[in-house]
């Protein structure tokens, strides 16, 4: 049987000093640029809001690599997977807050070093959802990637039926690449559409971007 392929799905192995900067840049990162103050990295002691934040199906219905089942000790254990990550310069995982203390939102970033490229997920609070933040968080998430993480690709999957996210990343000038199955953290399968950007492309799609989002930076 053929292997089923997995994201990302280009792969252009960079120099080890370029590596280098990347893993570098990833143990560095301690807050993500957004309104409101943007999200700082998660701590084990946010496991409990975060754990709320989750539970809600609007939440983490469409997110293959949140884990399974959802509590307070597989969620801590997230976090803890995460700062691994961070300290291998290879995954970051920042929260943001309302005033009230409760998560408002999560990214999650894995980063493939050796091909300098990343993948950013996550979610909005549903009070959040559906006002055009969502768009204008993930191209100040994008912007960062690329100019703080020094990625020259950025790969993205979405669920079939995930319309939002599709519209979004067709909207930042994504190209459509295929589709993989993802594997949710209980090893069920989860049928995945695949985009990807690289930095030329993003570049070159910034006036438009600005049009679409206003005030991202054009680097
Ligand atoms: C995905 C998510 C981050 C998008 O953020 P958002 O603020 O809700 O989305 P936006 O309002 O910025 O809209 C994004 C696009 O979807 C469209 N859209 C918004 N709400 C919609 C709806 N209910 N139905 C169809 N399209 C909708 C917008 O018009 C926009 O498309 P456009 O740029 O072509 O106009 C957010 O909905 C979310 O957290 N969802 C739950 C978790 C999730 O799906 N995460 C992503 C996993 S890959």
């Amino acid at each position: 049987m053929p292997e089923t392929p997995s994201i990302p799905l280009t792969r252009h192995t960079v120099s080890a000093a370029r590596m280098g900067r990347i893993r570098e840049a990833v143990r560095h990162a301690d807050t993500l640029p957004g309104a409101d103050g943007g999200s700082r990295a998660a701590r084990v002691t946010d496991a409990e809001a975060l754990t709320d934040f989750l539970l809600d199906p609007a939440i983490h219905a469409p997110i293959y690599s949140l884990p399974r089942p959802l509590d307070l000790r597989t969620v801590t254990a997230f976090i803890q997977a995460h700062l691994a990550e961070q300290d291998r310069g290879e995954g970051l995982l920042f929260v943001s807050f309302f005033d009230d203390g409760r998560v408002a939102g999560y990214s999650d970033i894995q980063v493939w070093p050796h091909w300098a490229t990343g993948e950013l997920g996550g979610a909005l609070h549903p009070e959040r959802q559906s006002r055009g933040q969502g768009l204008a968080g993930a191209a100040r998430s994008f912007d960062w990637m690329f100019q703080t993480l020094g990625l020259e690709r950025i790969c993205e999957t979405a669920a079939m039926d995930n319309v939002r996210t599709a519209k979004l990343l067709d909207a930042l000038g994504f190209e459509r690449m295929g589709e993989v199955v993802s594997r949710r953290a209980d090893g069920s399968p989860r049928p995945s559409r695949v985009w990807e950007i690289d930095r030329a492309a993003w570049r070159h799609g910034a006036a438009e971007r600005r049009r679409r989002v206003g005030g991202t930076q054009d680097r």
